[in-house]
């Protein structure tokens, strides 16, 4: 078994109805190819209908699984419950979120307008506080459980200088997280968070590492495992957290960047940089200013 592969049984969501915003791209999109395999229900949704409906035609082809695209833009509280609707009227029920849409671009804050700062603000905290909002409505009002599911980032806690929106928009839906997952346990309603480091998708790589600076900002050099994600690694993950087989986690932000974030923090992680035959000159230098 490689980490390429996928991970969970064969039929392991049969049944279960999941809603994945900004499923149509990216790590969306991988997402909900996986949970459609496993034999999940998917909405997908997102301002672009067309790129929607591309992502569903191709992916319900590749599949066989049942997925419904809708416009909806996650700043909109009507047209989120709209989309809660719509999928209850062609599934039965909703068994889970994904808290995915997101926006992001990098500056130095003080070029930022305040309408820059709230885009970003409104997409990922509003947007997921929103949809988070209507759809505890829906379960309580119901009796349903559910499942609710944040893709934050490892900034989250610790901050990042030049994506300061993001930054502070990802860390108020980790907070969201941890504290619903207490206060909405007993209604059965389960939430959790991952934090992806860099996983290679089409718009972060242009928003974040446009080509003028790519090669000398290559994530995968400080990773400590030396590469980046693979979309099925994250998507196993995932997959795992909206199932039952997960059913204790509640409240956590599981992190999966290789390492990336502890060796930013750590204070001697530079030392790799350190040739190997410089250790014997190193050690008899601190050895000896011991003595
Ligand atoms: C500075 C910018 C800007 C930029 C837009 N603005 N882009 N300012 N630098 N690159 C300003 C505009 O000038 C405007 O302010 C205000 O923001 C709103 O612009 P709109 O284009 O109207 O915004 P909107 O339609 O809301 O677009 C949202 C967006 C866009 C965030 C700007 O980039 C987007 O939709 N991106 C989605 C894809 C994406 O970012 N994916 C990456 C997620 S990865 P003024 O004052 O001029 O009116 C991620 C985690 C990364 O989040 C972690 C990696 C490890
Ligand atoms: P992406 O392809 O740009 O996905 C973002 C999605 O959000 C798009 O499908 C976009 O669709 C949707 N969206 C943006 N604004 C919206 C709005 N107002 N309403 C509804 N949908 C909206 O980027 P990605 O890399 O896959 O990122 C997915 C998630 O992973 C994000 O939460 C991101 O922060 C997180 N993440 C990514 C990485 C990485 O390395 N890629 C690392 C850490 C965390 P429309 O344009 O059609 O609206």
């Amino acid at each position: 078994m490689q980490y390429q592969q996928p991970m969970l049984r064969d039929n392991a969501l049969q049944g279960k109805t999941y809603i994945v915003t900004g499923g149509g791209t990216g790590l969306g999109k991988s997402m909900s190819k996986y949970l459609l395999e496993l034999g999940a229900n998917v909405v997908i949704c997102s301002r672009k209908l067309p790129i929607l409906e591309a992502t569903a035609a191709e992916l319900s082809q590749a599949t066989g699984g049942q997925i419904l695209p809708l416009a909806c833009d996650v700043r909109e509280y009507e047209q989120i419950e709209a989309v809660i609707e719509q999928s209850v009227a062609r599934f039965g029920r909703i068994d889970g979120l994904i808290n995915n849409a997101a926006g992001n671009f990098i500056s130095p804050t003080e070029r930022l307008s305040h309408r820059a700062f709230s885009s970003v603000l409104d997409i990922v905290l509003k947007g997921s506080t929103f949809f988070t909002l209507a759809m505890g409505k829906h379960w309580i009002a119901n009796q349903q459980a559910g499942t609710i599911l944040s893709i934050v980032t490892t900034y989250a806690w610790t901050g990042s200088a030049y994506v300061v929106p993001s930054a502070c928009a990802k860390a108020g839906v980790l907070a969201m997280t941890r504290s619903l997952a207490v206060e909405w346990a007993k209604y059965k309603i389960r939430l959790n968070a991952v934090a992806p480091g860099p996983f290679p998708t089409e718009n972060a790589w242009d928003n974040l590492l446009p080509p003028p600076i790519r090669e000398e900002f290559d994530p995968a050099k400080k990773i400590p495992v030396g590469r980046t994600g693979e979309h099925q690694e994250l998507a196993n993950l995932v997959a795992y957290l909206m199932s039952d087989f997960s059913a204790y986690i509640n409240g956590d932000c599981i992190t999966i960047d290789g390492g990336e974030w502890l060796k930013g923090a750590g204070e001697f992680s530079n030392l790799d940089m350190v040739p190997k035959e410089m250790w014997d000159m190193l050690e008899a230098f601190t050895k000896g200013n011991k003595k």
